[in-house]
């Protein structure tokens, strides 16, 4: 995949969807590979992540800061503050459409319109099912204004054999949609 650059600094947004077994994976692969690395959680993102894993946002590996959910003086606020990459991970049906309709009603929401209007990489991981006609709409809306809609969905055909692994086949695909490899990945045909 063709990139600008490899990114050295990016945005990490916790908001309130299931699915922090891919927050945990993602942050796990990418920690040794010195990348600076921030994050942000939403109120919602800090309720899931208790109830699914038991957890804080400063327990998780990778991040060096995490900034206010309602601090938009903090430094990814701004375009100036030269973030190549954010991923909203995992991605609410309303912090989409927050994000769809350029709200910026939190930092989240800020964070990532900035990042729109710098034409900087914003990765979406989106997660609800079903999809209502206005879930899909915002997603055409996001995409149409330059995000990128990456649910989380493994490949299975890797073989992943526990939740962990599986999880890594998606942070991996993540990984790629940023311009980051990950040593020792596995990839599809590259046997022959
Ligand atoms: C355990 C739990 C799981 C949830 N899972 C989802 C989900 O997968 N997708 C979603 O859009 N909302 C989900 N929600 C609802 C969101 O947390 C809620 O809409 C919240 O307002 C989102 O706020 P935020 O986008 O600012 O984090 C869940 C809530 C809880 C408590």
């Amino acid at each position: 995949m063709e990139h600008r650059r490899r990114p050295q600094k990016i945005l990490v947004a916790v908001t309130g969807a299931s699915g922090m077994l891919y927050l945990q994976s993602f942050l796990r692969v990418i920690q040794d590979l010195n990348l600076v690395v921030h994050g942000i959680c939403s109120e919602a993102g800090h309720k899931v992540l208790a109830l699914e894993k038991g957890l804080r946002p400063q327990d998780l590996p990778a991040v060096s800061v995490w900034f206010d959910c309602r601090d938009f003086a903090s430094p990814p606020a701004s375009g100036s503050s030269g973030y190549d990459a954010m991923l909203v991970l995992p991605c609410s049906m309303g912090t989409l459409a927050a994000i769809a309709a350029g709200i910026s009603a939190n930092l989240i929401q800020r964070c990532a319109d900035v990042m729109l209007k710098e034409r900087k990489d914003l990765v979406l991981v989106v997660r609800e099912t079903p999809l209502n006609r206005t879930h899909l709409n915002n997603m055409l809306a996001a995409h149409d204004a330059g995000a990128i809609i990456c649910p989380p969905l493994p490949g299975f055909y890797l073989q992943p054999a526990t939740l962990e692994e599986a999880a890594d086949t998606f942070s991996w695909r993540l990984a790629d949609q940023i311009g980051l490899d990950i040593p020792g990945r596995q990839r599809w045909g590259t046997e022959i």
